[in-house]
């Protein structure tokens, strides 16, 4: 019986070392140590045996399961240890491999020229100012001088919040049609003196080639002791000397009307035709030459002063508005307002810009291809 076991052993053992992988050893651990292995129904042999039988017979059986199950561990773990050799010879990391090419997104042209625009002025000490674009109708029209029957007040012109969704004062709340009323947040927040481009998004019932429901534009606004037209005309001169990179860029202030500007003008901008495309810059009186309409602006309105709760008699100042699409397109020749709005990839591949080139004014303001 004894000799008979041994043997059992010696080739389970034997056929231990000729097993390559785990679930091999598996069943070989099942076959003797398992409930129905042949060392287990040995070892239920024991309880039937004489006290004298059980002294002999029970560490030997002991210790043929300690060999085999001590076999069966030793075993596993070389092929655990040679699975593990296997992976790290074949999962190796090349760390002098290049990278992968990451996609890198680009600037919306819209946000690069507001970003060129705060860097203009910034340097003219004009510091940034932003509003909600969900405003109220009295910051949108009444300060500044729009009256009730005033047609950009219609619901066709103009995106407006139901009846239930007034202010606490009882302002119907609408999309802000323009940057202006940041103008009256400003002087009743910070007072005067006051030196703030304002740009974001505006609201329009507006849609064609030229015309989105929503679009940018950016507001100017200085009010101080003494400031005249003279400021506006050499300030709107030396921006746009700067954001179009040309020092002969000629500008025309045409009479005009916004309520909340008196005097208000018109801001027209000298091109000529270069190979039949119109550049910026040169008198638009010329022979071959014109005037483009480029923004509107004027001397506040005393009645906006007294709105915003500074005293007229003591504060005015300038204001203006531009379109920042308009600016980018004609800047950065893009033809389609629509297309700025579309999100196509390929459209934004083309005319965007590289999120590392800053603008600055010692480096040139616009954005090197
Ligand atoms: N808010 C005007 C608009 O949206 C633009 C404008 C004109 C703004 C004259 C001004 C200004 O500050 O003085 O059409």
């Amino acid at each position: 019986m004894t000799s008979d076991h041994e043997q059992t052993i010696a080739d389970t053992l034997k056929r231990l070392h000729r097993t390559d992988d785990l679930s091999g050893i598996e069943a070989i651990r099942v076959e003797a140590l398992g409930k129905q292995g042949w060392l287990n129904q040995l070892m239920k042999t024991l309880g039937k045996m004489s006290p004298e039988e059980l002294q002999v017979e029970g560490p030997r059986l002991q210790g043929m399961r300690a060999r085999i199950s001590e076999a069966i561990d030793d075993r596993k773990a070389v092929l655990e240890a040679a699975e593990l050799e296997r992976r790290l010879a074949s999962e190796v990391i090349d760390l002098t491999l290049p990278a992968p090419e990451t996609p890198m997104g680009s600037v919306h042209p819209v946000s690069q020229v507001m970003d060129e625009l705060a860097e203009i002025f910034a340097d003219l000490g004009f510091s940034v100012a932003t509003g909600p674009e969900i405003e109220d109708d009295w910051h949108n029209f009444t300060a500044l001088n729009m009256a009730e029957t005033h047609p950009a007040r219609a619901m066709h012109d103009t995106f407006y919040f139901g009846e239930q969704d007034r202010d606490a004062e009882g302002n119907r709340m609408l999309l802000r049609t323009h940057t202006s009323p940041v103008q009256i947040r400003a002087m009743m927040e910070n007072g005067a003196p006051i030196r703030l481009i304002a740009p974001g998004r505006v609201y329009r019932s507006d849609s064609d080639a030229t015309h989105t429901p929503m679009f940018h534009q950016i507001e100017g606004l200085v009010i101080d002791r003494d400031i005249h037209l003279g400021h506006l005309k050499w300030t709107l001169e030396t921006f746009l000397k700067a954001f179009f990179e040309r020092d002969d860029i000629v500008l025309r202030l045409r009479p005009s009307y916004f309520p909340f500007t008196e005097p208000s003008v018109e801001v027209d901008v000298g091109w000529q035709d270069v190979d039949g495309r119109r550049a910026l810059g040169g008198d638009g009186d010329a022979p071959g030459h014109g005037w483009m309409e480029l923004l509107g602006s004027g001397m506040v309105n005393a009645r906006v002063i007294e709105f915003a709760g500074l005293d007229p008699e003591q504060w005015q100042g300038f204001a203006f508005g531009v379109g920042v699409d308009r600016l980018a397109m004609l800047k950065y020749g893009m033809d389609d307002l629509r297309a700025f709005f579309d999100g196509d990839q390929r459209w934004l591949a083309h005319y965007g810009f590289s999120p590392f080139d800053q603008p600055t004014l010692s480096g040139g303001v616009g954005a090197r291809a």
